[in-house]
């Protein structure tokens, strides 16, 4: 699809501007979790990180600060270009449903939705087995998805924002639609711009899988994981049918 993803290609400058808030306190919350989530269950004995759709850094270079020696993975090489410039570290531009590294972590990170770019159970299954190949024996993986229920009571549902950074304006109307395959759904976005006086507009789209909280444990378990965990939120809240997005938790 054309219009598909343009927010990690030729948007990509953009993405740390729209997301700068939610970054302050998403991103330090989740790096706070994930160190916890470390601490509590992981057995394999180094601090070797690797976070698979890393974007343009965010999250890794806050994980960084805690310790951890960081890789990042993404599919675009427009965001890997920005995550570079933050950090230093190795980065893979790769696919999360086939990557091979030759190496092994005690923690694999997907943050931010990112595991909902898979868009069906064998895309997510694929993904998920090669966490497991990539995770050192005793380690963990990491990774949240809003679940299927509470993205599909959302369809239908428009969002206006407005983000503004000194000359750069920018305004995002979305909608939540019903995908074209069946367990999917489409964020269709519409972007404004007015830079140095002048205004532009692009279309964006981004499909995402729905999954069921059940249907990702059972899927874990199968790809070998020997104990998987579900938390409601970023403090091992309980996951409850309320729960807005989902931790899982998988232990190598
Ligand atoms: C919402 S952003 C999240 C970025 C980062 N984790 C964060 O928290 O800001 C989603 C990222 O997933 C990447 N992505 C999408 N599909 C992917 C795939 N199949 N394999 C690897 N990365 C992918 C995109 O390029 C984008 O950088």
């Amino acid at each position: 699809m054309q219009s598909a993803m343009k927010l990690y290609k030729n948007l990509a400058r953009f993405y740390d501007l729209i997301y700068s808030q939610t970054f302050r306190e998403f991103h330090e919350k989740y790096a706070q979790f994930v160190f916890e989530a470390y601490k509590k269950f992981c057995k394999s004995k180094g601090k070797d990180l690797l976070e698979v759709a890393c974007g343009t850094g965010e999250l890794l270079r806050r994980l960084k600060k805690l310790g951890f020696n960081v890789a990042g993975l993404d599919l675009s090489n427009e965001m890997i270009k920005i995550a570079k410039k933050k950090i230093k570290a190795n980065f893979y531009v790769a696919d999360m449903k086939d990557f091979s590294l030759g190496k092994n972590f005690d923690v694999i990170v997907c943050a931010f939705t990112s595991m909902n770019y898979n868009l069906n159970r064998k895309e997510l299954e694929n993904t998920l087995k090669n966490f497991y190949t990539h995770l050192k024996q005793g380690g963990i993986t990491v990774f949240d998805m809003p679940p299927k229920k509470f993205l599909e009571k959302r369809i239908g549902n428009q969002w206006l924002r407005v983000f503004e950074h000194g000359d750069l304006e920018i305004v995002r109307i979305s909608q939540l639609e019903k995908g074209e395959k069946e367990n999917t759904v489409r964020n269709v976005m519409m972007y404004f711009f007015k830079e140095k006086g002048k205004v532009d507009f692009e279309i964006d789209i981004h499909e995402h899988g729905l999954f069921k909280v059940s249907e990702v444990k059972k899927l874990m378990k199968k790809c070998g994981f020997k104990k998987v965990y579900v938390f409601g939120g970023l403090n091992f809240e309980k996951y409850t049918v309320n729960s807005n997005r989902a931790y899982f938790l998988g232990v190598k």
